[in-house]
C-alpha cells in the first residue's frame, strides 16, 4: 500500500492535498467538512486587519465549453472576526487533531505580526502561510504583493515572524515579477522554512461592454483582480521549477498553488519538486469533492510507477528541464496521420497551411477527405497533432536515427553558430515555401 502522508517543513498531513487560503477555507464549518472529503490540510483565509470586502467580487474567463477557464476576484483577507476564526481554528484542530491547519497571515508592523502570530499558535495552527501575495486592495495598503514584489523587505518581514514564531512558517509568494527567485532566496535568507506559490496573477479578465468597466463591475467600475484557476498552471509549474533548480532556494520544501485540478496535474507538481499541494478554484468551481478523483489517481500513478512514498518522486522531472540551448538540434520528428481515426474535418489542413509550413495537402479525390502530410516540408512542429480533434491521430514520429547530438551550445563553443543566413551550417535554409505566385493563382481561382 502506498503512503502519501506527509511532513513538509515539521508539517504533518495526511496527504499531500490542502485546500488554499481562500473562500473555501473561509470558516471552520468549511475546514472540517474539506477534511471529510479526504483534504488533508487547509490554510485558512488570510486574518489580518479588520476590512471591507466589495460587490461584486468575481470574474471569470469562459473559454467555449469551459466555464472558469481562468478565475478573478478583487476580494481581500477574511473579514469575519479575528476572534471568531481563532475559535473555530481551535474547535478544528480538537475535532481533526491529524489534519495539518495552517494559519495565512497578513498584517503590517511588527508588533502586528509578533501579536497575531502568538494568537494563532495559542489557537492550535500547525503552521502559518505568510500572504505577500494578493495584488489587489491589500498591496495598495503596502501589504500582500507589495511585499512579494519588494526583496529586501520581504526578508525583513519573515525575519521578523521567525524570531516570534513557534511553529513552522511557510512564505507564499507572488507570480508579479519578473524573477521568482529574488523574493525566493529573500525568504530563504530571512529564514523561512517553506515556500508556497502561486498566489494569483496580477489581471483584469474582461470589459463590460454595457458599463464599459472591467469584471467584476462594482458600481460602474472594477480594479485589477486576481486571476487563477486552470489557465495559470503553466505559470506557477514554471516559477515552482525556477526555485526548486536554484540550489539555495531549493533547500526548503515547496507547496505548489496554481490551476491544480486533477490528480495529473498533482502529480505534474510532485514531479517538478512539490510536496504539498493546495486548491482553490477548483474546490470553488466544483466542490470538496474533487479531491477523492486526485487520491484514487494519485496512489494508482504510484503503484504503476512501483513508488512507495511521494519523496521517492517529488522533483524526478527537474533534470529534464533544461535551457533551450542544451536541446539536441539533430532531433527530428515529423507528423503522421492515422487514417483510420481521421474524421476529415481538415482542421490540421487549415492550421498547417495558414499557421505553420504548408505541409498537408489534400486530396483531389473527393471521397478521400484523409489530408496527407508532406514529409520534406514538415517541420515537426506540432500543431497539427494540438489541432486535430481526435486523440492520437496525428502522431509526431522520430525520423533521425538517433546517432547524432549537437546543442547550440556546444556549436557556440566549438565556434561552429552559423554567422550569416546564407551560412550553410544556418536553420531554415531549403525548406520548402509556397511561391507569391502560388498564393496569388490560389487566389485567382477562390473568386
Ligand atoms: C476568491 C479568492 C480569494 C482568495 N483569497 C486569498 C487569501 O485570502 N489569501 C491567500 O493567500 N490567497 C488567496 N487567494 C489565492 C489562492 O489561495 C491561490 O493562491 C490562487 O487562487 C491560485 O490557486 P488556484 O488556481 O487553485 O485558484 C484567493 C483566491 C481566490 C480565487
Ligand atoms: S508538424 Fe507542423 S509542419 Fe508538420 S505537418 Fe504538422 S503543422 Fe505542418
Ligand atoms: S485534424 Fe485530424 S481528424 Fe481532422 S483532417 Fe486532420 S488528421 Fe483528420
Amino acid at each position: 500500500m502506498t503512503d502519501i502522508s506527509i511532513n513538509f517543513a515539521g508539517i504533518k498531513s495526511p496527504n499531500p492535498f490542502w485546500l488554499a487560503s481562500a473562500p473555501p477555507t473561509n470558516s471552520g464549518y468549511q475546514i472540517m467538512k474539506a477534511f471529510d472529503a479526504g483534504w488533508g490540510g487547509a490554510v485558512w483565509k488570510t486574518l489580518g486587519l479588520p476590512t471591507i470586502n466589495v460587490s461584486s467580487r468575481y470574474g471569470s474567463v469562459n473559454y467555449r465549453d469551459t466555464r472558469m477557464a481562468g478565475f478573478s476576484n478583487i476580494e481581500l483577507i477574511s473579514d469575519r472576526p479575528l476572534e471568531d476564526n481563532l475559535r473555530e481554528m481551535q474547535e478544528v484542530k480538537k475535532y481533526y487533531p491529524n489534519h495539518a491547519v495552517i494559519a495565512s497571515l497578513m498584517v503590517d508592523t511588527r508588533q502586528e505580526w509578533e501579536t497575531i502570530i502568538k494568537e494563532v499558535q495559542d489557537a492550535g495552527a500547525d503552521g502559518i502561510e505568510l500572504n505577500f501575495g494578493c495584488p489587489h486592495g491589500m498591496c495598495e495598503r503596502g501589504m500582500g504583493s507589495a511585499v512579494g514584489q519588494e526583496p529586501e523587505v520581504l526578508k525583513t518581514i519573515v525575519g521578523w515572524v521567525m524570531d516570534a514564531a513557534k511553529i513552522p512558517v511557510i512564505t507564499k509568494l507572488s507570480p508579479n515579477i519578473s524573477h521568482i527567485t529574488d523574493p525566493g532566496l529573500a525568504a530563504v535568507l530571512g529564514g523561512t522554512n517553506a515556500i508556497s506559490l502561486i498566489n494569483t496573477v496580477k489581471s483584469i479578465v474582461g470589459i463590460d461592454l454595457n458599463s464599459y468597466a472591467p469584471y467584476p463591475v462594482v458600481d460602474g467600475k472594477g480594479s485589477n483582480g486576481g486571476y487563477c484557476g486552470p489557465a495559470v498552471k503553466p505559470i506557477s509549474l514554471h516559477m515552482l521549477k525556477d526555485l526548486a533548480q536554484h540550489p539555495e532556494i531549493s533547500k526548503v520544501p515547496f507547496s505548489g498553488i496554481g490551476g491544480i485540478e486533477t490528480w495529473r496535474d498533482v502529480v505534474e507538481f510532485i514531479l517538478l519538486g512539490a510536496t504539498s499541494v493546495q486548491v482553490c478554484t477548483a474546490a470553488m468551481h466544483y466542490g470538496f469533492g474533487i479531491v477523492r478523483e486526485m487520491e484514487a489517481g494519485l496512489r494508482q500513478f504510484m503503484e504503476e510507477k512501483g513508488y512507495q512514498t511521494i519523496y521517492d518522486f517529488a522533483g524526478k522531472a527537474l533534470p529534464n528541464v533544461t535551457e533551450w540551448k542544451n536541446l539536441n538540434l539533430k532531433y527530428e520528428v515529423k507528423a503522421s496521420i492515422n487514417p483510420d481515426k481521421c474524421v476529415g474535418c481538415d482542421l490540421c489542413y487549415i492550421a498547417c497551411d495558414d499557421g505553420a509550413h504548408q505541409a498537408i495537402s489534400l486530396s483531389d479525390d473527393v471521397t478521400n477527405r484523409v489530408p496527407t502530410i508532406i514529409e520534406e516540408n514538415c517541420v515537426g512542429c506540432n500543431l497539427c497533432s494540438l489541432v486535430c480533434p481526435v486523440e492520437d491521430c496525428i502522431t509526431m514520429v522520430k525520423f533521425d536515427d538517433g546517432k547524432e547530438n549537437v546543442t547550440w551550445d556546444e556549436l557556440t563553443n566549438a565556434n561552429e553558430i552559423p554567422d550569416t543566413f546564407n551560412d550553410m551550417r544556418a536553420g531554415g535554409r531549403g525548406h520548402f515555401v509556397p511561391t507569391v505566385e502560388d498564393a496569388w493563382n490560389k487566389r485567382k481561382y477562390n473568386r
